[in-house]
């Protein structure tokens, strides 16, 4: 797999433009998604659509964006390859339930796509997706930024060091400010079932996507969870079972939660332990055992320090990793990432449909298929 080195080297030569995005959105990741820009020389935010129109114009203004649109439609057909303010990119960063819609739109007008995680809400809206990105010829991946990190490249590093896994413990779990909205009455989108919401589709995807970059696509998924009296989820288990191939007798045990702060995630294989702080951007890193004596000369109880600096909740250091190698793959003419590649996304979409299926979360896009 490509290491930490080729997702930094996006400084643009002699001759290269920036490349141009357009945003869908003006909420909390669409601010991340424009301090990043604003750090990254090899992108430019050139036009924002929002749900209102009065949102996307505060944020063309707060972040300089030459241009705001109304609607989707009106923003895909300012900004096509012939007009005077073309676009490469349109980046989907609206609720759970509109990035099929939205990135098919995008896709079918002749844009490349960035598509914020969950990919989709069900496997038959991704598969629908990629299968409009291959037709169309156009670039197309999710924003699960962790492909892109530092940290998990680390953890990919010590895990080719530790031998053959048996049990995997996947934590992404914190209390969310929109959890008190909910108790005080209101409906978020988090935790809405009409626009996509729970714990699965927000935190969950962090565990699953984790585990099927490191170990691939599941034989059999376990899930239990507790619901809301909304229909969505709030927090629970998906145990992945792996019963062939090379990852043959690993359980990874994904724990995800909006009601809780979050534990670390641990790796073990017969004697060893690779432990990290987070499973979204890996900063904390140990590997415990004997594998780690090796190196330090302590023994069987040696813990060896893999830590990296990412400063990730600096403003604009949130998605600066997955921004530039988005950049990087697009310049280069690329379809999708090899290290995030789109059967990645599919078979977590499948693996989320299933966990919710299990845990009795149901959406209206559950019935489109
Ligand atoms: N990668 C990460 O670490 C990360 C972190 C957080 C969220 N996310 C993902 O990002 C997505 C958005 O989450 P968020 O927290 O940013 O939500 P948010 O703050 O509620 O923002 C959603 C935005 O979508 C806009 N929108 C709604 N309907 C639209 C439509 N029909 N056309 C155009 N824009 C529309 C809203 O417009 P108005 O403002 O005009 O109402 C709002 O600006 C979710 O899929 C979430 O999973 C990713």
């Amino acid at each position: 797999m490509s290491e930490l080195s080729r997702t930094t080297d996006t400084a643009p030569g002699p001759g290269d433009s920036p490349v141009r995005f357009g945003v869908i959105g003006a909420g909390f990741i669409a601010r991340w998604f424009a301090q990043a820009v604003a750090l990254e020389p090899a992108a430019r935010i050139v036009t924002v659509t929002s749900a209102r129109r009065e949102r996307a114009a505060a944020f063309a203004q707060e972040h300089q964006v030459p241009y705001a649109h109304a609607s989707l439609e009106e923003m895909l057909a300012a900004h096509g390859p012939d007009s005077e303010a073309p676009i490469d990119v349109v980046y989907v960063g609206s609720p759970n339930s509109l990035h099929a819609e939205h990135a098919t739109a995008a896709l079918e007008a002749g844009f490349h796509v960035l598509v914020e995680k969950p990919f989709a809400l069900t496997a038959g809206q991704a598969r629908a997706m990629v299968k409009t990105a291959r037709r169309t010829d156009r670039f197309l991946m999710e924003g699960w930024l962790s492909a892109f990190e530092p940290g998990v490249a680390r953890v990919r590093e010590a895990l080719g060091r530790v031998g053959r896994l048996h049990r995997v413990v996947l934590s992404k779990e914190q209390f969310s400010s929109r959890m008190e909205a909910y108790r005080a009455g209101h409906l978020p989108p988090a935790f809405d079932p009409a626009l996509g919401g729970g714990s699965l589709m927000d935190l969950g995807i962090y565990t699953v996507n984790l585990a099927i970059h490191l170990f691939g696509e599941p034989d059999r998924v376990t899930a239990t969870g507790k619901l809301l009296d909304s229909g969505v989820d709030v927090r629970g288990t998906v145990v992945l079972s792996y019963d062939s191939g090379e990852s043959a007798g690993l359980e990874v045990i994904c724990l995800h939660s909006k009601t809780s702060p979050g534990t670390e995630s641990t790796f073990a294989s017969d004697r060893d332990v690779v432990a990290i702080d987070d499973c979204q951007w890996p900063e904390r890193i140990e590997l415990r055992g004997p594998t780690a004596g090796r190196s330090t000369g302590e023994g069987a109880q040696a813990r060896e320090d893999l830590s990296v600096e990412r400063g990730a909740q600096q403003p604009g250091r949130q998605l600066i990793y997955e921004l530039a190698e988005v950049c990087r793959l697009v310049r280069a003419g690329a379809r999708e990432s090899d290290l995030h590649p789109l059967e990645h996304s599919v078979a977590a979409i499948r693996v989320l449909e299933e966990a919710r299926h299990q845990v009795g979360v149901r959406f209206p896009a559950d019935s489109q298929d």
